[in-house]
């Protein structure tokens, strides 16, 4: 099977003459698949009930008579103002109380039932008309869910998912810890989401209104979901994950509903940060996906900066979607087509720019179709087959330990699960070592080490889980503030890290967060934080400047569990995973991929590099020396 290449492709911008020339120039640039209609809601459904099909019909026929497949989407990110005006209760409440306005998107509220039901409703037009259309390859439904609402509405909604959640109040009471500031609660009714309040709001709420957020958008999600499936049941349907910093949902949870996982991918870095970051979005989704392929649903041909936007440099277009391909995408897909002209995003890059298709980013928008074309798609192969991408080490990653760690009050801001679990990925691809990501709770018996980073919140069964991985003889890298609360959060008393204590063989009397950087002998720079270690078992690997215990390693049955109680730079973190046996021979900045029956290398540096790969370049048909050119890349079958 090909690969999907192409993006979201917003054609009501346009006048039906670009139409034609979309997709003349997407059979140009080699285009298979197009996401069509994401925020077209009020364009589709002019009024209530009222449809205005024309112009999608007349769009898909042209992109059917191109040869070209649709990702039709559900438009439900979008709202059309007709609907906000008449049913301003299912606006987006802040947590400030200030309920939003039409004029953006994403502005409802997910537990709105007009809003569910409108839902539905065009979700069911939509089905009805296309189901049979020749282009319907997929469906897409909503837009990168992530949109919290604290209205009356969620209100309810919370506390029925309360209820469901506890059973009674004494128990959530008891959870959340109500005694403390006079909390107590006597009535459901009490309950609300986490407004805005006079200090400290409770982590706890907190938390778990993080959980409930996440529930409420699956269960729109699979609402949508169930009614394509029951009209087109042969046709996948699947959501865009938003990765980075906005993590509004449960990743692992959702990726049991969706047909297949997708993922946007916009690096907040540039050049070899940017590749960094790419890999480390692309393990994340291969890791969702439970080792199948999965989809790149959307990137961009240039850098998206908060406040600049640029170009990426030569060849970066190329390396970054063959990065996911690599690791199990089946395609590489752009936000978005062409670039606007006007709204909102008219300064976000475009596979056909602003200046059109004479130009540097078309004619590399080109040459990667042409080189995806010789590249096959990735064997899907049975859900309890080999994964497409074999890695050695696993990286811990849970959203509720990472909600936790950004709740209220803890005792230090600096605390970063993102920018922690980031650090071990980057210091495993610089040295060329295969990264995933597990869940605390899965088994990790497959993985020859497993590295734990600032993970606040661990429950009982996730910490058997890790001990039993020790025992069983594997090798466990744990970072500072991991296992200090259970899942309410609520701290495990005794000495810190509560739940880990044991399989580290220490106990933590005092965190000592730093101010400023100290020095660590061997290990080099440590900030943020540290702490007054006592061993009980473990035995030194580094000590802070005052003498104390910074670095442990404790045996434990077959195993090693080795805690870094500060944090440290790269090279430290480096040298600490070195000790636990986690040294690579990868050249910095060259990326080898092995799937199951090919690899793949990419040359992120400016210069010529070794490469340990001989054979055919499938893109190229030259063969393969063991070098690559600067920024060159090669994909060899096995
Ligand atoms: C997201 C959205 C797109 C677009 C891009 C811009 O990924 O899904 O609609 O806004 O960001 O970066």
């Amino acid at each position: 099977m090909r690969l999907w290449y192409g993006g979201d492709y917003n054609p009501e911008q346009w006048s039906e003459e670009v139409w034609a020339e979309d997709v003349a120039l997407m059979r140009r640039a080699g285009v298979t698949l197009v996401t069509v209609g994401v925020f077209s809601w009020s364009r589709l459904e002019p009024s209530e009930g009222r449809y205005t099909f024309g112009w999608l019909d007349r769009v898909l026929d042209l992109l059917a008579d191109g040869g070209i497949g649709v990702d039709l989407a559900v438009p439900t990110a979008s709202p059309p103002p007709w609907f906000s005006l008449a049913h301003p209760d299912a606006l987006t409440v802040t947590r400030d109380g200030v309920r939003l306005t039409h004029g953006s998107r994403d502005t409802y509220c997910v537990s709105a039932p007009a809003y569910r039901e409108a839902s539905s409703r065009i979700t069911r037009a939509l089905s009805e008309r296309y189901r049979d259309h020749p282009a319907l390859a997929m469906w897409h439904v909503h837009n990168e869910y992530g949109t919290p609402c604290h209205c009356d509405h969620a209100a309810a909604a919370f506390r029925a998912w309360l209820r469901k959640r506890y059973g009674g109040l004494d128990a959530l009471n008891d959870a959340w810890t109500t005694a403390f500031w006079g909390q107590h609660y006597s009535d459901w009714a009490q309950i609300t989401p986490p407004r805005a309040t006079q200090y400290l709001p409770n982590p706890a709420q907190a938390l778990d209104f993080r959980r409930f957020v996440s529930d409420e958008m699956l269960a729109h999600f699979a609402e949508q979901r169930d009614l394509l499936r029951e009209a087109t049941p042969g046709v996948p349907v699947t959501t865009n994950y938003v990765l980075a910093g906005w993590a509004c949902v449960d990743h692992w949870k959702w990726s049991r509903e969706v047909d297949l996982v997708a993922i946007d991918d916009y690096p907040s870095g540039q050049g070899m940060a940017a590749a960094e970051q790419t890999a480390f979005a692309a393990d994340l989704a291969r890791s969702w996906a439970g080792g199948r392929p999965w989809l790149l649903m959307e990137q961009a041909t240039g850098y998206v900066l908060g406040p600049r936007t640029s170009p990426k440099e030569p060849g970066e277009i190329a390396r970054h979607s063959l990065q996911h391909v690599a690791r199990g995408s089946k395609g590489a897909m752009f936000f978005q087509w062409r670039a606007s002209r006007g709204g909102a995003e008219q300064w976000h890059p475009g596979m056909v720019p602003h200046t059109g298709p004479d130009s540097r980013v078309f004619r590399e928008i080109c040459a990667l179709g042409e080189a995806l074309k010789r590249v096959p798609a990735p064997l899907d192969g049975p859900l309890d087959g080999p994964p497409v991408v074999e890695a050695e080490v696993a990286i811990l990653w849970d959203e509720e330990a990472w909600w936790a760690v950004q709740g209220p009050g803890l005792p230090s801001a600096e605390i970063d699960y993102l920018a922690a679990a980031e650090q071990a990925h980057r210091v495993l691809w610089r040295q060329g070592l295969a990264a995933c990501f597990a869940h605390p709770s899965h088994d990790l018996s497959a993985y020859r080490a497993v590295l734990v980073p600032s993970l606040y919140l661990i429950s009982d069964e996730a910490a058997r889980n890790l001990a039993a991985y020790v025992e069983g003889g594997g090798t466990l890298v744990v970072s500072f503030f991991s296992g200090i609360a259970d899942e309410h959060p609520r701290i495990r008393l005794g000495g810190y890290p509560g739940a880990l204590r044991e399989i580290l063989g220490i106990r933590v009397e005092e965190f000592r967060p730093l101010a400023d950087a100290i020095e660590l002998p061997e290990f080099g720079r440590a900030t943020v934080w540290s702490e007054v270690v006592h061993l009980d078992g473990a035995e030194t690997v580094a000590r802070y400047p005052g003498g104390g215990p910074a670095v442990t390693c404790h045996r434990l049955g077959g195993g090693t569990a080795w805690y870094v109680s500060t944090r440290l730079d790269d090279p430290g973190y480096a040298r600490v995973l070195a000790h636990a046996g986690l040294a690579g021979s990868g050249t910095p900045g060259v990326e080898v991929v092995r799937q199951r029956d090919r690899i793949f290398a990419i040359n992120h540096t400016e210069d010529e590099q070794p490469v340990p790969v001989d054979g055919t370049d499938l893109i190229t048909g030259k063969p393969v020396d063991g070098r690559l050119d600067p920024g060159g890349y090669v994909v060899v079958p096995l």
